[in-house]
């Protein structure tokens, strides 16, 4: 039997770099001889894209929190079932931008679901599948906004408030510091050389 591929995701706010980084860790991973798949959420497959869209998008009656946590859950189902569960089975590591720990951060936390609402539609949606390994870029929000918005192309979600984000950073970094062994902080405030440095080593250290 196939051993089942590692699921390796990069969090963290906005701007933080996870995009920047991802190709990085897609090609660290291939040099060491695994086949990868990147992908990322909301997102990864024609469905799960076409959710992306009704997510980020502005809507004259808005989005409720309820509404958006159950999108993101339901694009993040569709992803697992026509990309993310038949890479692992095939023994292919998938390299993820954003994942489930998204949704406490932000829909929980940030937006005011709780985490017993996010933990129910998780066991709904993964089962018993969790990340091998959280990379959580951390940046202080306002110097992650600023790279956002330099970078163009605002979202429903980098309009959001700093408080907002202050929200998210802090949930991240709760959820990180409650699970070491699944996840790595990185200073992703340093420069982009560094951040990479930083992320390549904890990928050295733990896989
Ligand atoms: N360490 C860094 N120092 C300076 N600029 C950076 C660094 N990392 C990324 N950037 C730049 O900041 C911008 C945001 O980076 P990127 O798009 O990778 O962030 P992201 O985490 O994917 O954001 P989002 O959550 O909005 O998708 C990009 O223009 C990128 O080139
Ligand atoms: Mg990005």
């Amino acid at each position: 039997m196939t051993e089942r591929g590692r699921l390796i995701v990069l969090e963290g706010g906005e701007g933080a770099g996870k995009s920047t980084h991802a190709r990085a860790i897609q090609a660290w991973l291939e040099q060491g001889g695994r086949e990868v798949v990147l992908t990322r959420e909301p997102g990864g497959s024609p469905l799960a894209e076409a959710i992306r869209g009704l997510v980020l998008g502005d809507w004259p009656e808005g989005i409720d929190a309820a509404t958006e946590a159950l999108l993101i859950f339901a694009a993040r189902a569709a992803h697992l079932h026509a990309l993310i569960r038949p890479a692992l089975a095939q023994g292919k590591d998938v390299v993820c931008d954003r994942f489930v720990d998204a949704s406490y951060a932000y829909q929980g936390a940030a937006r005011g679901l709780g985490p017993e609402a996010i933990a129910s539609l998780e066991r709904l949606t993964l089962g018993s599948l969790r990340p091998d390994l959280v990379l959580l870029l951390d940046i202080d929000p306002q110097q992650g906004l600023q790279r956002a918005r330099r970078r163009g192309g605002e979202n429903r979600f980098e309009a959001e408030t700093l408080e907002f984000m202050h929200k998210v950073r802090a949930e991240y970094l709760r959820r990180a510091r409650a699970e070491p062994a699944r996840y790595a902080v990185i200073d992703a405030g340093l420069p982009q050389e560094q951040v990479a440095a930083a992320l390549l080593s904890e990928l050295e250290a733990r896989l």
